[in-house]
């Protein structure tokens, strides 16, 4: 039995993204099978809502508009455009798209805040936090860095990013330090207001027993509902909404932003005159997508709250493995990352691809690798080798050879396989199994394949017209079905072939069960060519663009770790003067053997030195002698290709090496101060 159609409303969500830099295939891999999921629904006759928005607070959209020289506001605007803006290319259709600073969602957030208030939920304790002296203001999550309390990592002010994944209370981080000015935070107390979390612990073990979604995430919260600690909701910030009765604090960012869900919900209820209560205070099957690494926020904090507040708690929570490329670790800064619209969009790749893969590479809830190689593989040989071919050749040659789609009926062997495919198609969806039911329907490409190559319709139609007319038949009626079964992951191409085939009606709409119903006898169209081989010059040319972004992080990141450590700071003039920095002139200067950097360089400067200088690219031996050079003369020595060197030659580290020269020429020896 399946889990839909249920006369309980259906809501689904996908985590909100923050509104604070570009889409990316990493949050596609939430979206989109998010998407498949409401689509798929919606084949079987369950009506959905299907939720999404910005999230427009934290202080990482606040630090990083400080950076920008701009407003958190017009910069949460900005991407709040580009993610829609995807979205809509991408075709993930969301019912809704809100905005987590709207007017709707500070008033939801303010009277559940009130709700959990008038509970007793909600109390105030003085904490000590961190604060910085030199810009006067408390420093919350990451306006602080310094080493995480736990694992000892580096890690910012609430999360340990970096080393165990920890979420960190204001307060716990150990050597904290201003983002602002760098300095080392003081600690100062104030009052701070906390959600009583500890004593969901028995509320949250009953209901994590019921939850449904993938075990990735329902067995860790299991887990962590064990030991719960209270969470502080408040922060020392400007941006964000108002904590009730105190002006200089807001919530916590993760208050406001789950509470989205509830007041997009209501957006979208004035503006379609539907009714938001229906899904969060009476009985409904809300379902949220997110990637795993906010399960906590979602299964433990969020369910906590909305019981607290007495609101409808999720039906599942659906958590996606994360993302590699290239089968390394997804990074932005490291350049190990595909941009949806630069990557992707603005190369003319079709969404469809990308959907697929998403949906067909790996189960939900493991990790996903894209790699542009394995991309166009899938492509070539499961869209255009065995779906794109087979639509293709039967409407090819039953226009061809008919120019209709011929009368009569449909074997029963082929609506059984039809059938038994959609409940495979089905179950897997109930469990969130994308790639189990990707495949059943590639499996029913494939059989409709064989179908037609093992009863050799060109030969057939020369013998009996009729008998080859029923083949046919069959496989028009097998790519009727593949059509309805492939539109949640395939919308665009999909409604295309939908066309193609002649059928009535929105295939967006229609019901799996439409691929019982015989293919009414009718008009054929020539068929277009849905899918198209991509080259090898294409992925070549998409390998190259990932490979110079990850060579430039590369670059930069080494060039940030030889700033750190040779870091300047300021020196007194006494330090200054031990530096023993004289002119002096090359008497005889040779290459060293084995050394295409190096020249041995004997030196006047004021004494005879042998100085080794890392110039020989950049200057001819000959061209040195007799000419004045600038020379460092306390280095310590040292042995360069087994050649002893005291000294160094001072040059401008421009395209090689600019020597230093004085103005004029000067006695050996002379001091430089
Ligand atoms: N913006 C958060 C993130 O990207 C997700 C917020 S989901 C919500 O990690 F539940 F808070 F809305
Ligand atoms: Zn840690």
């Amino acid at each position: 039995m399946s889990n839909f159609p249920t006369p309980e409303p259906v809501l689904v969500t996908c985590g909100l993204p923050y509104a604070n830099g570009k889409c990316h295939i990493g949050h596609l891999r939430t979206y989109v099978p998010a998407d498949i999921f409401v689509r798929a629904l919606r084949k079987q006759g369950q009506n959905a809502l299907f939720i999404c928005g910005s999230d427009a607070h934290g202080t990482p959209i606040v630090v990083n508009a400080e950076d920008l020289g701009t407003t958190p506001k017009e910069l949460v605007n900005k991407y709040h455009l580009h993610f829609q803006d995807i979205f809509r290319s991408m075709e993930v259709d969301f019912s809704f798209f809100g905005n987590t600073d709207s007017p709707a969602n500070h008033a939801r957030t303010n009277s559940i805040v009130e709700a959990l208030i008038a509970k007793g939920y909600v109390y105030p304790r003085v904490i000590r936090l961190a604060y910085c002296a030199h810009d006067e203001r408390f420093l919350p999550d990451r306006y602080v860095e310094g080493i995480c309390p736990y694992c000892g990592k580096v890690a910012r002010g609430d999360e340990c990013d970096q080393g165990c994944g920890k979420h960190l209370e204001p307060g716990e981080i150990k050597n904290a330090k201003c983002r602002i000015c760098g300095n080392p935070a003081k600690y100062r107390e104030q009052e701070h207001f906390f959600f009583r979390l500890s004593s969901f612990g028995s509320f949250l073990s009953e209901y994590l027993k019921t939850l449904g979604g993938t075990s990735n995430a329902i067995n860790y919260a299991r887990e962590w509902a064990k030991e719960l600690k209270d969470w502080c909701i408040t922060r020392n910030l400007e941006w964000g909404v108002r904590f009730p009765g105190h002006d200089d604090l807001v919530v916590y960012v993760w208050v406001d932003a789950p509470i989205g869900y509830i007041s997009f919900t209501e957006e979208w209820a004035n503006k379609t005159r539907g009714d938001w209560r229906q899904y969060w205070l009476h009985d409904s099957r809300i379902i949220h997508f997110i990637g795993e690494d906010i399960t906590y926020h979602h299964c433990i904090f969020w369910p906590a709250m909305l019981k607290g507040a007495g609101y409808t708690q999720p039906w599942a929570v659906v958590a996606s493995g994360m993302l590699k490329i290239d089968d390394k670790k997804f990074s932005k800064s490291r350049g190990y990352v595909v941009w949806v619209d630069e990557d992707y969009l603005d190369h003319g790749f079709h969404p469809d691809l990308l959907r697929y893969y998403i949906a067909n590479y790996t189960s939900h809830t493991k990790e996903l690798n894209f790699s542009w190689k394995v991309f166009q593989d899938k492509v070539n040989n499961e869209l255009v080798g065995a779906l794109g071919n087979f639509l293709h050749r039967t409407q090819h040659f039953t226009n061809k050879n008919y120019g209709v789609i011929p009368d009569g009926d449909v074997d029963k062997e082929i609506f059984d396989k039809i059938a038994s495919t959609i409940n495979t198609v089905i179950a897997a969806f109930d469990e969130y199994e994308f790639k189990k039911a990707t495949d059943a329907m590639m499996e029913l490409a494939q059989y409709g394949n064989a179908y037609f190559q093992s009863n050799e319709p060109w030969r057939l139609v020369k013998k009996d017209k009729v008998a080859c007319g029923r083949i046919l038949k069959n496989c028009l009626q097998i790519g009727k079905a593949l059509v309805l079964l492939f539109e949640p992951i395939l919308p665009g191409n999909m409604e295309k072939a939908w066309k193609q085939l002649g059928s009535q009606g929105d295939v967006h709409t229609a019901q799996f069960e439409e691929a019982l119903v015989t293919i009414p006898a009718g008009e054929l169209v020539p068929p277009e060519i849905l899918f198209t081989k991509i080259e090898d010059k294409k992925i070549e040319e998409m390998e190259m663009i990932l490979d110079n972004r990850i060579k430039i992080a590369i670059s930069k990141e080494r060039k940030h770790a030889e700033d750190a450590k040779t870091e300047k700071t300021e020196i007194t003039y006494e330090e200054f003067q031990k530096l023993d920095i004289r002119v002096g002139t090359v008497l005889t200067a040779e290459n060293i053997k084995g050394s295409d950097k190096l020249l041995k360089l004997q030196v006047d400067i004021g004494e005879k030195r042998q100085i080794v200088a890392g110039i020989a690219k950049s200057h001819d031996p000959a061209g040195l002698v007799g000419r004045q050079v600038v020379v460092m003369a306390n280095m310590k020595p040292a042995k360069l290709f087994g050649v002893e060197s005291r000294g160094m030659v001072l040059a401008g580290d421009i395209e090689g090496a600019v020597l230093l020269l004085p103005e004029k020429k000067v006695k050996e020896g002379t001091r430089v101060r």
